[in-house]
């Protein structure tokens, strides 16, 4: 893959983009709307980084180095016009923002300078970014650059919340409250979910606290050990657990958090 089909692309992801935020700009709520799309793009810049910086240390190809930042990069393109058309990042509430993700993708010129096998991993690969979990019959080749994407994707969205939940006593954004009561408490079927290891459905979130616990879980489903590391080296588990209930179930099930991304920074 040559290096100016990057270029080719990060001009159209530009492109599109800055139509999106022209659009956005004409309608009421602009500001609102236009705040969240930069949260996005400035999201889907970090992810890249991100994503960047696995694919170094892991052993990925030159040319697979390339394919996981275009992936990166073009993961979340579906949130913008789910942002402009719903005014909300709650797929329940809207659309399927990796679904939708994809049919522009395919429906739009933005890969045109991309090989066509490229294309084909990174249209799937954004559709398969969100899902609980990664179909059995995704081919390996294909299941590589979604783990790295999802890897990226989750690391960055973990860093957003950590200084989303200081600011946010100060400045509140609706659209990261997920429509979620602030109330005290927590769902407990979470907790001993998380002891299981697994991934857990958006469904049992009832308030703020479970989403934070859900986001948690997350660390279960990372793929590659340089995303632990990011974890650890930026002590996201620690800075998270500030803004958790004290609780000594939920300091326990945080202590399991920590030493599981520990074991795997070994
Ligand atoms: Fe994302």
């Amino acid at each position: 893959m040559l290096s100016n089909q990057i270029d080719i692309c990060r001009k159209a992801f530009a492109e599109y983009v800055e139509r999106k935020l022209h659009s956005a700009g004409k309608m009421q709520d602009n500001s609102f709307i236009i705040e969240n799309m930069l949260l996005k793009l400035h999201h889907s810049m970090r992810v890249c980084g991100i994503a960047k910086r696995i694919s170094n240390q892991e052993t990925f190809s030159d040319n697979d180095k390339k394919v996981s930042y275009l992936c990166a990069l073009f993961h979340d393109i579906g949130r913008f016009d789910q942002f402009i058309k719903f005014k909300t990042f709650l797929d329940s509430k809207s659309v399927n923002h990796a679904e939708f993700g994809y049919e522009i993708l395919v429906n739009s010129d933005v890969l045109e300078g991309v090989d066509t096998e490229i294309r084909r991993i990174v249209v799937n690969c954004t559709r398969l970014h969100n899902r609980q979990n990664i179909p059995d019959e995704t081919d390996p080749q294909l299941r590589r650059f979604v783990n790295i994407t999802r890897d990226a994707d989750k690391i960055d969205i973990l860093e957003l919340f950590c200084n989303y939940h200081l600011s946010r006593a100060k400045i509140k954004n609706e659209a990261l409250e997920l429509d979620l009561p602030d109330t005290s408490g927590f769902n407990s079927e979470i907790v001993d979910l998380i002891y299981e290891k697994k991934t857990i459905s958006n469904s049992l979130r009832k308030n703020y606290n479970d989403m934070k616990l859900i986001h948690l879980a997350w660390v279960f489903d990372l793929n590659y050990r340089e995303s632990f590391r990011t974890i650890k080296r930026r002590r996201t588990i620690e800075r998270f657990s500030e803004f958790l209930p004290r609780d000594t179930k939920i300091a326990e099930v945080i202590t399991f958090v920590h030493e599981y991304v520990s074991l795997k920074t070994d």
